[in-house]
Protein backbone atom coordinates (compact mmCIF):
# COMPACT_ATOMS: atom_id res chain seq x y z
CA UNK A 1 0.00 0.00 0.00
CA UNK A 2 2.99 2.45 0.63
CA UNK A 3 4.14 2.53 -2.88
CA UNK A 4 0.67 3.38 -3.89
CA UNK A 5 0.46 6.17 -1.37
CA UNK A 6 3.65 7.13 -2.91
CA UNK A 7 2.21 7.22 -6.04
CA UNK A 8 -0.59 9.03 -5.07
CA UNK A 9 1.58 12.00 -3.91
CA UNK A 10 3.79 12.24 -6.96
CA UNK A 11 0.12 12.51 -9.48
CA UNK A 12 -0.74 15.17 -6.64
CA UNK A 13 2.74 17.10 -7.33
CA UNK A 14 2.16 16.98 -10.74
CA UNK A 15 -1.51 17.53 -11.18
CA UNK A 16 -0.89 20.63 -8.87
CA UNK A 17 2.15 22.16 -11.75
CA UNK A 18 -0.38 20.64 -14.73
CA UNK A 19 -3.27 23.20 -12.88
CA UNK A 20 -1.72 25.84 -12.28
CA UNK A 21 0.57 26.11 -15.52
CA UNK A 22 -1.63 24.10 -18.22
CA UNK A 23 -3.36 26.10 -21.02
CA UNK A 24 -7.43 25.88 -20.27
CA UNK A 25 -9.77 25.26 -23.23
CA UNK A 26 -12.46 22.99 -24.08
CA UNK A 27 -11.37 19.74 -25.75
CA UNK A 28 -13.77 18.09 -28.41
CA UNK A 29 -13.81 14.83 -26.49
CA UNK A 30 -16.51 13.70 -25.20
CA UNK A 31 -15.63 11.45 -21.90
CA UNK A 32 -18.30 8.21 -21.97
CA UNK A 33 -20.82 9.83 -19.44
CA UNK A 34 -21.11 12.28 -22.75
CA UNK A 35 -19.54 15.28 -21.23
CA UNK A 36 -17.48 17.41 -22.50
CA UNK A 37 -13.79 16.70 -21.26
CA UNK A 38 -11.12 19.35 -20.37
CA UNK A 39 -7.62 18.93 -22.07
CA UNK A 40 -6.50 19.53 -18.13
CA UNK A 41 -8.75 15.98 -17.60
CA UNK A 42 -7.21 14.30 -20.19
CA UNK A 43 -3.47 15.36 -19.31
CA UNK A 44 -4.58 14.63 -15.12
CA UNK A 45 -5.51 11.22 -16.53
CA UNK A 46 -2.33 10.80 -18.00
CA UNK A 47 -0.43 11.66 -15.40
CA UNK A 48 -1.74 8.97 -13.02
CA UNK A 49 -2.06 6.06 -15.54
CA UNK A 50 1.75 6.38 -16.28
CA UNK A 51 2.80 6.82 -12.44
CA UNK A 52 0.37 4.12 -11.98
CA UNK A 53 2.24 1.96 -14.69
CA UNK A 54 5.33 1.91 -12.02
CA UNK A 55 3.80 0.39 -9.35
CA UNK A 56 3.76 -3.11 -9.87
CA UNK A 57 1.43 -3.87 -6.80
CA UNK A 58 -1.51 -2.56 -9.55
CA UNK A 59 -2.93 -4.90 -11.45
CA UNK A 60 -5.81 -2.73 -13.40
CA UNK A 61 -7.15 0.77 -13.44
CA UNK A 62 -10.46 2.24 -14.25
CA UNK A 63 -10.63 6.17 -14.73
CA UNK A 64 -13.91 8.13 -15.06
CA UNK A 65 -11.72 9.66 -18.16
CA UNK A 66 -11.38 5.92 -19.90
CA UNK A 67 -14.39 4.09 -21.67
CA UNK A 68 -13.01 0.36 -20.10
CA UNK A 69 -10.71 -0.81 -17.52
CA UNK A 70 -6.82 -1.03 -18.55
CA UNK A 71 -4.70 -3.79 -16.84
CA UNK A 72 -1.00 -3.04 -15.53
CA UNK A 73 0.54 -6.14 -13.72
CA UNK A 74 -0.53 -9.20 -14.05
CA UNK A 75 1.13 -9.99 -10.31
CA UNK A 76 -0.33 -6.75 -9.23
CA UNK A 77 -3.62 -7.34 -6.48
CA UNK A 78 -4.79 -4.16 -5.83
CA UNK A 79 -7.73 -2.39 -8.93
CA UNK A 80 -7.57 1.36 -8.42
CA UNK A 81 -10.63 3.38 -9.70
CA UNK A 82 -10.13 6.94 -9.95
CA UNK A 83 -11.76 10.11 -10.68
CA UNK A 84 -8.15 12.20 -12.31
CA UNK A 85 -9.71 15.64 -11.61
CA UNK A 86 -13.40 15.86 -10.31
CA UNK A 87 -15.18 19.09 -10.68
CA UNK A 88 -13.06 20.08 -13.37
CA UNK A 89 -15.09 22.87 -14.75
CA UNK A 90 -14.59 24.61 -11.70
CA UNK A 91 -11.30 25.29 -12.57
CA UNK A 92 -12.93 28.36 -14.80
CA UNK A 93 -13.85 30.35 -11.91
CA UNK A 94 -11.07 29.23 -9.50
CA UNK A 95 -12.80 27.03 -7.25
CA UNK A 96 -11.19 23.98 -5.61
CA UNK A 97 -10.75 20.60 -7.24
CA UNK A 98 -10.17 17.14 -6.33
CA UNK A 99 -8.51 13.64 -7.35
CA UNK A 100 -10.18 10.74 -6.08
CA UNK A 101 -8.72 7.43 -5.74
CA UNK A 102 -10.63 3.94 -4.61
CA UNK A 103 -8.04 1.48 -3.95
CA UNK A 104 -9.65 -2.67 -4.20
CA UNK A 105 -8.51 -5.74 -3.45
CA UNK A 106 -8.50 -8.57 -6.08
CA UNK A 107 -11.32 -6.70 -8.53
CA UNK A 108 -13.47 -4.01 -8.43
CA UNK A 109 -16.39 -3.42 -6.06
CA UNK A 110 -17.28 -1.93 -2.45
CA UNK A 111 -17.02 -5.23 -0.96
CA UNK A 112 -13.46 -5.39 -1.71
CA UNK A 113 -12.51 -1.70 -0.89
CA UNK A 114 -9.23 -1.50 1.32
CA UNK A 115 -8.08 1.97 1.12
CA UNK A 116 -9.33 5.50 -0.67
CA UNK A 117 -7.65 8.51 -0.86
CA UNK A 118 -8.74 12.17 -2.14
CA UNK A 119 -6.67 15.08 -2.79
CA UNK A 120 -8.33 19.02 -2.76
CA UNK A 121 -5.88 21.18 -5.09
CA UNK A 122 -7.14 24.57 -3.37
CA UNK A 123 -5.41 27.48 -1.90
CA UNK A 124 -3.31 24.30 -0.02
CA UNK A 125 -3.09 21.24 -1.51
CA UNK A 126 -4.69 18.54 1.21
CA UNK A 127 -4.23 14.51 0.55
CA UNK A 128 -6.85 12.75 2.65
CA UNK A 129 -6.07 8.89 2.86
CA UNK A 130 -8.31 6.33 4.65
CA UNK A 131 -6.82 2.97 5.48
CA UNK A 132 -7.63 1.92 9.01
CA UNK A 133 -7.71 5.55 10.48
CA UNK A 134 -8.52 9.14 8.15
CA UNK A 135 -5.44 10.99 7.85
CA UNK A 136 -4.97 14.27 6.52
CA UNK A 137 -1.53 15.25 4.67
CA UNK A 138 -0.55 18.68 3.92
CA UNK A 139 1.61 19.69 0.62
CA UNK A 140 4.44 21.81 2.08
CA UNK A 141 8.09 22.46 0.47
CA UNK A 142 7.05 20.26 -1.95
CA UNK A 143 6.65 17.04 0.19
CA UNK A 144 3.41 15.90 1.81
CA UNK A 145 3.14 16.10 5.59
CA UNK A 146 0.69 14.07 8.16
CA UNK A 147 -1.02 16.78 9.67
CA UNK A 148 -3.99 14.93 11.70
CA UNK A 149 -6.13 11.97 12.04
CA UNK A 150 -9.54 12.82 11.11
CA UNK A 151 -13.18 12.57 12.77
CA UNK A 152 -16.06 13.26 12.44
CA UNK A 153 -18.76 14.28 15.27
CA UNK A 154 -22.03 12.54 15.86
CA UNK A 155 -24.07 15.89 14.60
CA UNK A 156 -22.91 18.63 12.39
CA UNK A 157 -23.97 22.08 11.47
CA UNK A 158 -23.14 22.21 7.29
CA UNK A 159 -25.81 21.26 4.81
CA UNK A 160 -24.47 20.96 1.05
CA UNK A 161 -27.13 19.84 -1.42
CA UNK A 162 -26.51 18.64 -4.76
CA UNK A 163 -28.47 18.54 -8.12
CA UNK A 164 -31.19 20.67 -9.08
CA UNK A 165 -33.91 21.33 -6.88
CA UNK A 166 -36.41 21.33 -9.71
CA UNK A 167 -35.56 17.80 -9.99
CA UNK A 168 -35.93 16.68 -6.40
CA UNK A 169 -38.76 14.36 -4.56
CA UNK A 170 -40.83 16.88 -2.69
CA UNK A 171 -39.40 14.80 0.66
CA UNK A 172 -35.90 15.18 -0.20
CA UNK A 173 -36.32 19.20 -0.25
CA UNK A 174 -38.45 18.59 2.96
CA UNK A 175 -35.64 16.75 4.20
CA UNK A 176 -33.29 19.07 3.18
CA UNK A 177 -35.27 22.36 4.63
CA UNK A 178 -35.56 20.85 7.63
CA UNK A 179 -31.74 20.80 8.33
CA UNK A 180 -32.19 24.73 7.71
CA UNK A 181 -35.00 25.07 9.93
CA UNK A 182 -32.58 23.51 12.70
CA UNK A 183 -29.70 25.94 11.81
CA UNK A 184 -27.79 24.30 9.24
CA UNK A 185 -25.81 26.44 7.06
CA UNK A 186 -25.93 25.99 2.95
CA UNK A 187 -21.66 24.99 1.77
CA UNK A 188 -22.25 23.93 -1.53
CA UNK A 189 -19.33 24.45 -4.44
CA UNK A 190 -20.53 21.69 -7.04
CA UNK A 191 -17.24 20.28 -6.33
CA UNK A 192 -17.77 17.33 -4.17
CA UNK A 193 -14.03 16.96 -3.16
CA UNK A 194 -14.17 20.42 -1.41
CA UNK A 195 -17.97 20.03 -0.13
CA UNK A 196 -17.16 16.18 1.44
CA UNK A 197 -13.44 18.17 2.62
CA UNK A 198 -15.19 21.34 4.02
CA UNK A 199 -17.88 19.06 6.26
CA UNK A 200 -14.88 16.54 7.14
CA UNK A 201 -12.56 19.29 8.65
CA UNK A 202 -15.61 21.12 10.17
CA UNK A 203 -16.99 17.92 12.12
CA UNK A 204 -20.12 16.87 10.43
CA UNK A 205 -23.05 17.74 8.56
CA UNK A 206 -25.26 16.50 5.46
CA UNK A 207 -23.95 16.24 1.66
CA UNK A 208 -26.91 14.86 -1.02
CA UNK A 209 -26.83 13.77 -3.99
CA UNK A 210 -30.13 12.48 -4.58
CA UNK A 211 -31.81 10.70 -7.55
CA UNK A 212 -33.72 12.92 -9.22
CA UNK A 213 -36.59 13.26 -11.75
CA UNK A 214 -33.90 13.79 -14.38
CA UNK A 215 -30.96 11.17 -12.67
CA UNK A 216 -33.10 8.63 -11.17
CA UNK A 217 -29.98 7.30 -9.77
CA UNK A 218 -27.94 10.13 -9.49
CA UNK A 219 -24.98 11.62 -10.70
CA UNK A 220 -22.06 10.45 -8.76
CA UNK A 221 -20.30 7.48 -10.25
CA UNK A 222 -20.01 4.46 -8.03
CA UNK A 223 -16.40 2.97 -8.09
CA UNK A 224 -14.67 6.52 -8.20
CA UNK A 225 -16.27 8.77 -6.61
CA UNK A 226 -19.28 7.60 -4.56
CA UNK A 227 -17.53 4.00 -2.74
CA UNK A 228 -14.10 6.06 -1.60
CA UNK A 229 -16.09 8.54 0.30
CA UNK A 230 -18.31 6.41 1.56
CA UNK A 231 -15.46 4.49 2.69
CA UNK A 232 -13.52 7.55 3.87
CA UNK A 233 -16.56 8.85 5.99
CA UNK A 234 -17.02 5.61 7.36
CA UNK A 235 -13.60 5.30 8.65
CA UNK A 236 -13.47 8.72 10.01
CA UNK A 237 -16.80 7.74 12.00
CA UNK A 238 -19.12 9.05 9.59
CA UNK A 239 -22.07 6.84 7.80
CA UNK A 240 -23.04 7.00 3.75
CA UNK A 241 -26.35 5.89 2.51
CA UNK A 242 -28.31 5.69 -0.74
CA UNK A 243 -31.18 6.65 1.24
CA UNK A 244 -32.26 2.59 1.90
CA UNK A 245 -28.75 0.98 2.47
CA UNK A 246 -25.15 1.53 3.59
CA UNK A 247 -23.43 2.38 0.31
CA UNK A 248 -20.93 -0.04 0.61
CA UNK A 249 -23.08 -2.76 0.99
CA UNK A 250 -24.34 -1.80 -2.70
CA UNK A 251 -23.07 -4.13 -5.94
CA UNK A 252 -21.92 -1.94 -9.54
CA UNK A 253 -22.40 -3.20 -12.98
CA UNK A 254 -19.97 -1.82 -15.18
CA UNK A 255 -17.55 0.65 -14.30
CA UNK A 256 -19.21 3.96 -14.81
CA UNK A 257 -22.35 3.02 -12.89
CA UNK A 258 -24.31 5.86 -10.67
CA UNK A 259 -25.88 5.88 -6.74
CA UNK A 260 -27.88 8.65 -4.80
CA UNK A 261 -26.02 8.99 -2.30
CA UNK A 262 -25.71 10.71 1.07
CA UNK A 263 -22.34 11.29 3.61
CA UNK A 264 -22.23 12.61 6.72
CA UNK A 265 -22.39 12.66 10.34
CA UNK A 266 -24.16 9.72 11.93
CA UNK A 267 -27.11 12.23 13.13
CA UNK A 268 -27.79 13.46 9.80
CA UNK A 269 -27.80 9.88 8.18
CA UNK A 270 -30.48 8.39 10.73
CA UNK A 271 -33.05 10.98 9.74
CA UNK A 272 -31.97 10.81 5.67
CA UNK A 273 -32.87 7.26 6.59
CA UNK A 274 -35.82 7.53 8.35
CA UNK A 275 -37.40 10.03 5.83
CA UNK A 276 -36.44 7.74 2.60
CA UNK A 277 -37.63 4.73 4.75
CA UNK A 278 -41.54 6.64 4.92
CA UNK A 279 -40.95 7.15 0.94
CA UNK A 280 -40.01 4.23 -0.62
P1 LIG B 1 -18.00 17.45 -12.95
O1 LIG B 1 -16.83 16.51 -12.72
O2 LIG B 1 -18.76 17.16 -14.18
O3 LIG B 1 -17.61 18.89 -12.81
O4 LIG B 1 -19.05 17.13 -11.79
C1 LIG B 1 -18.74 17.41 -10.48
C2 LIG B 1 -19.62 16.54 -9.65
C3 LIG B 1 -19.28 16.62 -8.17
O5 LIG B 1 -18.00 16.99 -7.90
C4 LIG B 1 -20.29 17.56 -7.62
O6 LIG B 1 -20.61 17.27 -6.30
C5 LIG B 1 -21.45 17.40 -8.52
O7 LIG B 1 -20.95 17.01 -9.77
C6 LIG B 1 -22.22 18.67 -8.66
O8 LIG B 1 -23.34 18.47 -9.44
P2 LIG B 1 -24.55 19.51 -9.48
O9 LIG B 1 -24.02 20.75 -10.11
O10 LIG B 1 -25.59 18.83 -10.30
O11 LIG B 1 -25.01 19.76 -8.07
Amino acid sequence: MTDIFEAIQRTAKRIKIAIDTKDIGYSQQENSSGETQLQLDIKCDMIIEEEFSHVASIHTIASEEKEHEMPMHKAGKYYIAYDPLDGSSLIDVNLSVGSIFGIYENAFGAKNMVAACYVVFGPRVEMVFAHHKTKLHLLQDGEFEFVKEIRLKEKGNLNAPGGTQQNWEPYHKELVDSFFSEGYRLRYSGGMVPDLHQLLLKGGGLFSYPGTADKPEGKLRKLFEVFPFAFIYKIAGGEATNGHVDLMTLSHKGIHETSACFFGSKYEIARVKEVYAKNR
